[in-house]
């Protein structure tokens, strides 16, 4: 950042000495704000509503359900305190904040649909004239949805053991009850047996701080070192408590660098924790393992246990959010006892503002929780192929010629890449959509030269846009009243990359469409279709703002507060820019458009990096637990900057890196204009010889990524997942995040320390393990301690598996289009293997008219049988592929068979022992068919005999 700085200053020293001295001084300002310190943030405890709301006791809700029955398909009641002033906080705040006055009855609405999915809403009683709307959050739940509902008409009313009181009861699904239990009021899913699966306001801590008029007096400004939130409508926070039954862990609630499995934040022994904090920010330099927010917020958690399976609970809201899991016995005084002996986990929801819209999924299994959040904020756009290859970015690449430098030394070196990036120099002055005419005097030559080669580039375009009167987008959106309003009214006016600059509030529809025309060819001069595009920022990053974002009492759109979106304001300016790729191209491209900042839906708009990473150990090791927490959140398309943005590094930790970075489902190499160039071929012949073998393996499996993705755009099941995800009843797994699975067939671990000679290594049980490298066999269910070499990161093919490969190395991916396949086969303990593969276009959206390719591979009785997997496309121009398979290798099959007969062709071929991958000079051990000459497209069945 610092030089960035310096770089602003060098331009502008360029333009005026009067100018220079405010840069200066602005230089001065922000170098305070930029370096990481933790007083630079709230904690809890300076956060009024979060301490307010942790001050709270089990039991003090004394919300009832009244009123309760059937309209309109759902289960309605209001929820009127008991007592109104009974049992709040001690803190003083609260007694200031809560001067008692009636508390109007909140409403309650219970909504069943299709799959077990339970939504509940709470909110103010329009009818009795709040101060204001609640902000509801637009455009993240699927339009689509709304006709899963299943209307509800009967409720039965029972007073359920342990309880003094009656309950309504609605059916939820064929396993499944929602339950609406009246005094006090609780709200849960059980199973037709009795068993609770997830509840809400079990301990008594729903609070709900309803808006109302300021009293006389009343001081509802808050301060945060030297920043005044007016907080014009007061306090609105909502939080409630919510247990997970039958729960061994939780994970979820990204972004946080921590655990996969979350760890205790509040209990007996667990002092000063913070809790997971949900605020989009930019935050320098973030430590490795914290509960501190970063740049995305997804309010989803999922519970996992052996006996009871998997459920979720997501919160659509997008303000500031905290959340607390509780450790064993931290109710132990509250007398509240639940009437369940399964295990628990409880957790506390509390959020500055919004309404109550909650979402309870019920599983069982992993994977079932990832369709049920699909069906409800979708599942990940597929990518273009090329996308799901090699990316090379840096802060910067200076200009044309050390592109093509660049991109000449992959070649000479032997090394595929798909896309080259630019970062912020590009610009002419931070002005995005613009380049630096003097560095970059052709653009369009520039990318069709990489275009030549099957490959592509990506420029950045953050929201901050330069207040500069000669920039026209500046000029346009003033005019056009398009930009976020600061409290008083006048355009925002904040400090980023460009110096004063101001941000289209992209929650406007109209202004999402503006932008995106930014984005045709003829507007974004100097773009070629070979351009695609990162928004990085737009957390927003406001380098002078608090907590170096937007004021919270900014204001948007239809008069909501910048503190009601804040968590989903990237979200909408990412999907600005992803609609802008598409309008681009008459909607036949898919777009490509990489975010920082993330909420619930982003999967549906891109791909997302987990920032400002560092070039350290433990920062490689992180990144597994955060992208595996990505996945279960449903952003399946996520990758860290391989190699570590800030910091240069030992060769050792990059080879690792890459070896890592090979799987991670987004695989960019990034780094900070500080730090010293580290192109793969930078570290002597060995290192190279390292990371080209890192890189090659990707590009070997980009048949099984893409099928992969596929998976994700069609059931939410993410790319890379835990090891529990595949393995639902293996205990071993359930904390595991060193090691991951891509797919349910091959399993990886990193090395995450240096000069490693050895790596304890579990294998998850049920099958055995082919080592990918060597072929060798290990069993599952047991930690082996494995030798390691510099060569290669553990990774294994699980048996029983079918994994599909292209062993032939281009330049591309693109160029990789024609090439035939590989299948490995990985027989089980019964000799029997399956595997998919999904081929289409690899760019267009014809794959939605049913225009692909989708096999299934079959061993079974000593004959492989490749079937169609989907129904046949429907349309005239169905895809076609005239791909052949070259080579079948066959783990575990005796070495017996010689030959295999293909049918319905009805030719023999030899079978003939081969090298498991062909590029790194094995002994051929591997029973091999070679050339088959099967199509890929075809039906045929191949009998070893
Ligand atoms: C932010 C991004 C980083 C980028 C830099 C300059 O720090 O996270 O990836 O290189 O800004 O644009």
């Amino acid at each position: 950042m610092a030089t960035a700085m310096a770089k602003t200053t060098t331009t502008t020293m360029r333009a005026s000495s009067l100018l220079l001295v405010i840069v200066l001084l602005l230089v001065l300002q922000l170098n305070s704000v930029l370096s990481w310190k933790k007083d630079e943030f709230r904690n809890c405890n300076q956060t009024p509503f979060c301490k307010r709301a942790r001050s709270r006791k089990p039991g003090s809700c004394s919300l009832v359900a009244t009123d309760v029955a059937i309209d309109d398909g759902d289960l309605i009641a209001k929820l009127v305190s008991k007592e109104a002033d009974k049992g709040h906080g001690e803190g003083e705040e609260q007694q200031q904040e809560e001067e008692k006055e009636p508390v109007k009855p909140l409403i309650f609405k219970l909504s069943v649909f299709q799959n077990g999915i339970l939504r509940v809403k709470i909110d103010e009683d329009p009818s009795l004239d709040p101060p204001k709307k609640r902000f509801e959050v637009p455009e993240v739940v699927l339009p689509e949805f709304e006709n899963k509902k299943l209307w509800l008409q009967r409720v039965s009313t029972e007073v359920i053991n342990g309880d003094s009181g009656p309950s309504s009861i609605v059916y939820l699904s064929d396993d499944h009850d929602a339950v609406l239990r009246h005094d006090p009021f609780e709200v849960y899913v059980r199973r037709k047996g009795g068993d609770r699966v997830v509840s809400m306001n079990s301990h008594g801590l729903f609070d709900f701080e309803q808006l109302r008029k300021k009293k006389e007096g009343e001081d509802w400004e808050e301060r945060f070192r030297s920043h005044t939130d007016t907080r014009p409508y007061g306090p609105q926070s909502i939080s409630f408590d919510v247990s997970f039954y039958g729960a061994g862990f939780v994970y979820g609630i990204p972004e946080h660098a921590t655990s996969l499995a979350l760890k205790p934040t509040r209990g007996p022994g667990i002092d000063h924790s913070e809790p997971y904090r949900l605020f989009n920010l930019d935050v320098f330099e973030y430590l490795h393992d914290s509960p501190f927010g970063l740049y995305g917020s997804i309010p989803f958690m999922i519970s996992h246990g052996k006996a009871h399976g998997t459920s979720g609970f997501f919160w659509l809201n997008a303000a500031e959010m905290q959340i607390d899991v509780m450790g064993s016995g931290w109710d132990a005084e509250s007398g509240i006892s639940l009437p369940s002996s399964q295990s628990r986990i409880d957790t506390f929801w509390m959020s500055e503002a919004g309404i109550v819209d909650a979402f309870f999924f019920v599983g069982p299994g992993p994977k079932d929780v990832m369709k049920q959040y699909a069906i409800v904020t979708g599942t990940s756009a597929l990518p273009q192929q090329f996308a799901t290859a090699y990316h090379q970015c840096r802060w910067n690449y200076r200009d044309e010629e050390d592109v093509a430098h660049v991109d000449s030394k992959f070649d000479e070196h032997d090394i595929p890449y798909d896309v080259l990036w630019l970062d912020i120099e590009h610009t002419d002055g931070k002005k995005y959509f613009t380049w630096d005419r003097v560095l970059f005097p052709n653009p369009e030559e520039m990318q069709n030269k990489l275009a030549a080669k099957g490959r592509r580039m990506v420029t950045i375009v953050d929201p901050h846009i330069k207040r500069d009167e000669s920039f026209h987008l500046h000029k346009e959106a003033t005019k056009k009243g398009y930009y976020v309003k600061d409290a008083t009214g006048n355009d925002f006016d904040g400090w980023c990359w460009p110096g004063s600059s101001s941000y289209p509030d992209t929650l406007n529809p109209e202004i999402r469409s503006w932008w995106a025309e930014k984005f045709s060819f003829q507007n974004y001069v100097g773009s070629t279709p070979s351009l695609y595009i990162w928004n990085d920022m737009n957390e927003p990053s406001v380098f002078n703002g608090p907590e170096v974002t937007m004021p919270r009492d900014a204001v948007h759109y239809g008069g909501v507060e910048h503190r009601e979106l804040h968590n989903a304001y990237g979200y909408y300016f990412h999907m600005a820019s992803a609609d802008g790729l598409l309008k681009r191209g008459d909607g036949k491209d898919r777009p490509f458009v990489l975010s920082r900042a993330f909420f619930p839906g982003s999967q549906r708009y891109g791909a997302i990096w987990t920032g400002d990473n560092s070039a350290d150990w433990d920062h490689l090791r992180v990144s597994v637990p955060m992208i595996l927490t990505l996945g279960l959140t449903g952003i399946s398309f996520s990758g860290a900057d391989v190699g570590g943005f800030f910091g240069n590094l030992e060769p050792e930790l990059l080879v690792r890196w890459y070896q890592l970075g090979a799987f991670y489902p987004f695989f960019r190499g990034h780094a900070h204009h500080d730090t010293k160039r580290r192109e793969p071929w930078l570290f002597g012949e060995r290192n190279t010889e390292l990371i080209r073998e890192a890189i090659h393996v990707r590009y070997m499996f980009l048949p099984y990524f893409y099928t992969l993705f596929r998976e994700a755009n069609t059931s939410g099941v993410p790319v890379m997942r835990p090891l529990w995800m595949e393995f639902p009843s293996d205990e071993a797994t359930f904390s595991n995040d060193e090691a991951f699975m891509v797919g349910n067939s091959i399993f990886v671990q990193g090395i995450y320390t240096e000069h490693a000679r050895h790596a304890s290594v579990y294998l998850p049980a049920g099958q055995s393990w082919y080592d990918l490298r060597t072929g060798v066999a290990y069993k599952g269910g047991v930690t082996h301690k494995l030798e390691v070499s510099e060569e290669s990161i553990p990774a294994f093919q699980k048996a029983g598996t079918i994994v599909p490969r292209k062993d032939r190395f281009r330049r591309s991916s693109t160029q990789m289009v024609k090439d035939p396949y590989t299948l490995v086969i990985a027989l089980n303990s019964s000799k029997a293997a399956e595997g998919e593969l999904y081929i289409d276009d690899g760019k267009s959206f014809e794959f939605e008219k049913g225009d692909y390719i989708h096999r299934r591979f079959l061993f079974s009785d000593g004959k492989l049988v490749s079937s169609n997997a989907s129904p046949p496309a429907s349309s005239n121009t169905p895809f076609s592929s005239d791909c052949f398979i070259e080579r079948i290798v066959l783990l575990g099959l005796s070495l017996g068979a010689k030959s295999a007969i293909i049918e319905p062709a009805n030719h023999r071929v030899d079978i003939e022992l081969g090298p498991l991958n062909l590029r790194r000079g094995q002994m051929p051990s591997f029973p091999t068919i070679r050339k088959p000459n099967v199509r890929i497209a075809d039906d045929w069945t191949i009998k070893i005999l």
